[in-house]
């Protein structure tokens, strides 16, 4: 058995947290030789809740549970004290009607905090999710409030977008998901992202080689995508919650296996300039890792249609900064 790892989970009594911390503790994730301690975040009002969920993860008797810490957000450092991963689920959620930037003055001023106690407490190799939406620019703002952690620990999940995609051509094209790779996220996890279609492979042929219909691929096929999010609160009266436990699980997974030669997985990272993002944008790319850190897929080119949608989404990302330009020290 190696050295426990620290994991801490904001938001662990919400459905999102509920349905990633047992996967979490059974050595799913991380395999059956690292034992995991799991930090259980909450708001205050909802701290009792985490004493069920922390009975219940006892009653799991996983052999790689190595222990639980409950804290309250009121107490971040105690909270994410000595972690090596820290994921950020714990936020307002979007109701039916809500776009996710209309969360975007309620959530951002949470993690300043969360960027800062980051900072300082965490352990010096820390990785960081950001779920809570909209995403990739709470991870701007937590980001920017830590200045001493490097700018590839940061991440934004756009994995559920990529695992819509996949299902959406598998489902079109009557092949299973496993037959489809390098299902690219672009931009913002939002309603004008870029699920690219044109780079993904079925059995490893380009999709519209497969796909013959494209004007599915160019309206609906991106559409369904998009507005995923807003069919699920329409449908359940919540927002996803097990599928994006299990999108966030999957970043995790993907950033610590050394990516598979000619894959890539979609997360949002921190740009460095590449495809002409603003530097320092928390923007969806095509990623792979050696299991440590991230490179950006690089020499994919875009044509007119897809150059629209990617500037849309630039530009959609350069817009939410501006809104929490206040929340983000120079
Ligand atoms: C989702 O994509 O389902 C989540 O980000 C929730 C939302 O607001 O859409």
């Amino acid at each position: 058995m190696n050295h426990p790892i620290r994991v801490a989970v904001t938001g662990a009594a919400g459905q999102i947290g509920y349905a990633m911390l047992f996967r979490l503790a059974s050595g799913q994730i991380f395999g059956p030789d690292q034992p995991v301690i799991l930090h259980l975040v909450e708001v205050p009002p909802v701290l009792s809740a985490l004493d069920g969920v922390e009975m219940e993860l006892e009653d799991c008797a996983f052999p790689t549970l190595a222990g639980v810490v409950k804290a309250d957000s009121d107490h971040l450092e105690d909270a994410f004290a000595d972690c090596n991963f820290v994921i950020c689920v714990g936020s307002v959620p979007r109701k039916a009607g809500m776009e996710r930037g209309d969360l975007i003055r309620v959530n951002g001023p949470i993690f300043t905090s969360t960027g800062q106690a980051i900072q300082n407490a965490a352990a010096d190799d820390v990785r960081v999710l950001v779920v809570g939406n909209p995403c990739n620019t709470n991870c701007l703002i937590a980001m920017a409030n830590a200045p001493k952690v490097p700018r590839d620990r940061w991440y934004a999940m756009t994995r559920l977008d990529e695992n819509r995609a996949v299902t959406q051509i598998a489902k079109k094209s009557g092949q299973p998901v496993t037959a489809i790779k390098n299902m690219n996220i672009w931009g913002n996890h939002s309603a004008t992202q870029f699920p690219d279609f044109y780079h993904a492979t079925i059995h490893g042929t380009p999709v519209p080689e497969i796909i013959e219909d494209h004007d599915w691929l160019r309206g609906e096929f991106i559409e369904t995508v998009q507005k995923r999010g807003a069919a699920v609160i329409q449908a359940r009266g919540a927002s996803s919650a097990a599928s994006a436990a299990n999108a966030a699980l999957d970043t995790i997974k993907s950033i610590i296996t050394p990516t598979p030669l000619g894959e890539s997985f979609s997360a949002a990272v921190c740009s460095d300039g590449s495809y002409g993002v603003d530097e320092g944008l928390i923007f969806g790319y095509p990623l792979t890792s050696d299991g440590n850190t991230w490179k950006i897929v690089e020499g994919i080119e875009h044509d007119d249609f897809a150059m629209e949608k990617f500037n849309a989404t630039l530009q959609e990302l350069r817009e939410e900064r501006d809104v929490v330009r206040d929340l983000l020290p120079e």
